[in-house]
């Protein structure tokens, strides 16, 4: 089978992605808008770009009618947000907070979510993730326009935190943070069956 993006409708083109990207992190981004009402919603479409400066990406996209996400309209007003880790033990709030409540709305109180304060930045980071990011916004590279279309937003770590149980003089063990991964539609895959691989070496 093979088939041209061009010749299919948006919502297959996305069907096909979601289901052969294979398993997606979840980022739970944290931010608040400028009059301090806090959001919080995950993305999937994510992934750290590099250490040299720490940085990570998530991309939200645009609604049918071409309208932002929240998460979008609070980065670019504030500059600033956090990335929270989701597990297998915060997954269902999380999942909560991915329902498409009004601009305004605190998804940490509707949800249940707690907030904690971050050190560098506004946005509140969350209690229930082992693992979060506070970042400033490096850049926001927009892909295409209008309906649909993506905007690829790129955070510049400046904090990093994470439970002191897992952390070992620099080291964290992936078991110890019971990761999920997004698959298609409702399905979320557990990171509890890894497996290791060596890199080959040239003599
Ligand atoms: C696990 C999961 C992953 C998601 N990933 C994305 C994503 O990568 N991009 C996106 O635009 N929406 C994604 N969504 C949907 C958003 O979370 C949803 O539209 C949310 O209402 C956005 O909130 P906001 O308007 O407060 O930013 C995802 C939802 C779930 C449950």
């Amino acid at each position: 089978m093979q088939l041209d993006p061009e010749s299919l409708a948006v919502r297959d083109r996305y069907l096909l992605m979601i289901a052969t990207i294979l398993p997606r992190p979840i980022a739970w981004v944290s931010t608040i808008s400028p009059d301090g009402v806090p959001n919080l919603a995950p993305f999937s479409f994510f992934t750290g770009i590099c250490a040299s400066p720490m940085t990570v990406c998530f991309a939200p996209v645009n609604d049918r009618n071409g309208k932002k996400k929240d998460t979008l309209v609070n980065i670019e007003l504030t500059k600033q947000f956090t990335v929270n880790i989701v597990n297998e033990q915060n997954a269902e709030k999380m999942n909560q907070t991915s329902a498409p409540y009004a601009y305004g709305v605190n998804e940490f109180e509707k949800c249940g979510v707690t907030a904690i304060p971050s050190t560098k930045v506004k946005p509140f980071r969350v209690r229930e993730s082992p693992v979060s990011y506070e970042c400033e916004l490096f850049q926001i590279v927009r892909v295409g326009e209008g309906a649909l279309a993506g905007n690829l937003v790129i955070g510049k770590v400046i904090q990093f935190h994470c439970d002191d149980e897992i952390y070992n003089a620099g080291k964290i063990k992936h078991q110890d943070i019971h990761a999920i991964g997004r698959m298609e539609g409702a399905w979320y895959a557990k990171t509890n069956d890894a497996f290791e691989l060596p890199r080959p070496e040239v003599a």
